[in-house]
């Protein structure tokens, strides 16, 4: 807009009205927004420099005879800058009133948003693929608590008293006495003493251990396996877990048991698979430490005394069992180095895993 000053001396005739009049004319044509609105306004009534207060302030100049004509045009002068800025704000309020509306507008045109889809948590997705493989084979799903007392998770599995997992250094002990299991062996115990044979269960669950480091978090997952029945042998045991790891990994997955020990069975052996990073071949091979094979889970046939405390009597029945960590498999199947990441959830990794 135009910032040409009005003319400084006093305005003593209609005239010079007439021509100031002009001028705001003038410069209220050239306003196009509210700053420009806000400069006109000062110009001409702001209270401090606005023209029209000098105009009036600028009386006493005006030869007395002419003072009436004067403050009279003055005053018309006044009202008509006024009504013009009260009219050019409404135009401005419709006009900024329009843009917001225009600028909230929906555009109904553009592609719909994708709901982002949740998914299962990869110990989730292993734990339902291990319950299929068995159930399968006829095993049924049991469950048993978390919060364990001594006498299922230790005394019924023949843990001797002075055993080093029943120090507070490896198992978190409640205040009510009770403990977080250490593994989900107790579900076998809960189950024997339900239940009469026939009997074929895995018990997936959470269990709980003093330890923290990259292979091992505070709490982890395992899945139980107990068979109980008339004739069962070691022979059903490696049978049942072959036809297990090779649903689970591959049909070429090679395995063998390694001897070893449990307080709940006897005798004890360890499973190793080949490693399905290497194929078994050891060569160059971090994971397995170029031995081609990697340990997967502990298993045994159910020791005597452990049957007989739950009244299944030992010589008619026989019965192997078998643990396994479910945050293991996740792991070798995904290329998971880290077990903490499995429960980080960091939504990065959990996209990557989606079943
Ligand atoms: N309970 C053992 C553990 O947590 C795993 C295990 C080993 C379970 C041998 C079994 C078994 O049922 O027969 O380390």
């Amino acid at each position: 807009m135009s910032s040409e000053a009005p003319s400084s001396a006093t305005p003593s005739s209609a005239a010079q009205l007439a021509e100031l009049e002009g001028q705001f004319r003038d410069q209220a044509t050239a306003v196009s927004d509210r700053a420009g609105w806000e400069e006109l306004r000062l110009r001409w009534v702001g209270r401090k420099q606005g023209l029209l207060r000098s105009l009036m302030g600028r009386m006493k100049e005006v030869p007395p005879p002419e003072r009436r004509d004067y403050g009279q045009g003055v005053n018309r002068l006044k009202k008509l800058v006024e009504g013009e800025l009260e009219a050019l704000d409404q135009k401005l309020r419709d006009r900024e009133q329009g843009q917001e509306r225009a600028a909230a507008a929906v555009d109904v045109t553009l592609p719909g948003r994708r709901p982002a889809l949740g998914s299962l948590h990869p110990v989730t997705l292993i734990r339902r693929e291990i319950e299929g493989i068995f159930r399968e084979l006829g095993y049924t799903v049991a469950e048993g608590p978390e919060a364990e007392d001594d006498y299922h998770n230790f005394e019924a599995l023949n843990f001797p008293p002075d055993h080093p997992a029943r120090d507070t250094q490896d198992t978190f002990f409640l205040e009510n006495g009770l403990l977080l299991r250490t593994h989900t062996s107790p579900v076998q115990i809960r189950t024997m003493l339900a239940r009469k044979p026939p009997i074929r269960v895995i018990c997936p669950g959470r269990v709980y251990r003093n330890d923290n480091d990259l292979r091992h978090s505070p709490m982890f997952h395992q899945v139980e396996g107990l068979a109980v029945a008339e004739g069962i042998t070691v022979g059903d045991l490696k049978g049942t877990l072959q036809a297990f790891i090779q649903r689970l990994f591959s049909a070429d997955t090679g395995v063998r048991l390694r001897p070893s020990f449990f307080p709940f069975t006897e005798p004890s052996a360890e499973v190793d698979i080949t490693c399905p990073f290497c194929q078994g071949t050891g060569e160059d091979c971090k994971v397995c430490s170029n031995t081609g094979w990697m340990e997967i889970l502990g298993s045994g046939m159910v020791d005597p005394r452990v049957l007989e405390g739950c009244g299944i009597d030992p010589d008619r029945y026989s019965g192997f069992a078998f643990g396994l960590g479910i945050d293991r498999v996740a792991m070798i199947r995904y290329g998971i180095p880290n077990i903490r990441m499995l429960f980080d959830n960091d939504l990065r990794l959990l996209r990557q895993v989606r079943g």
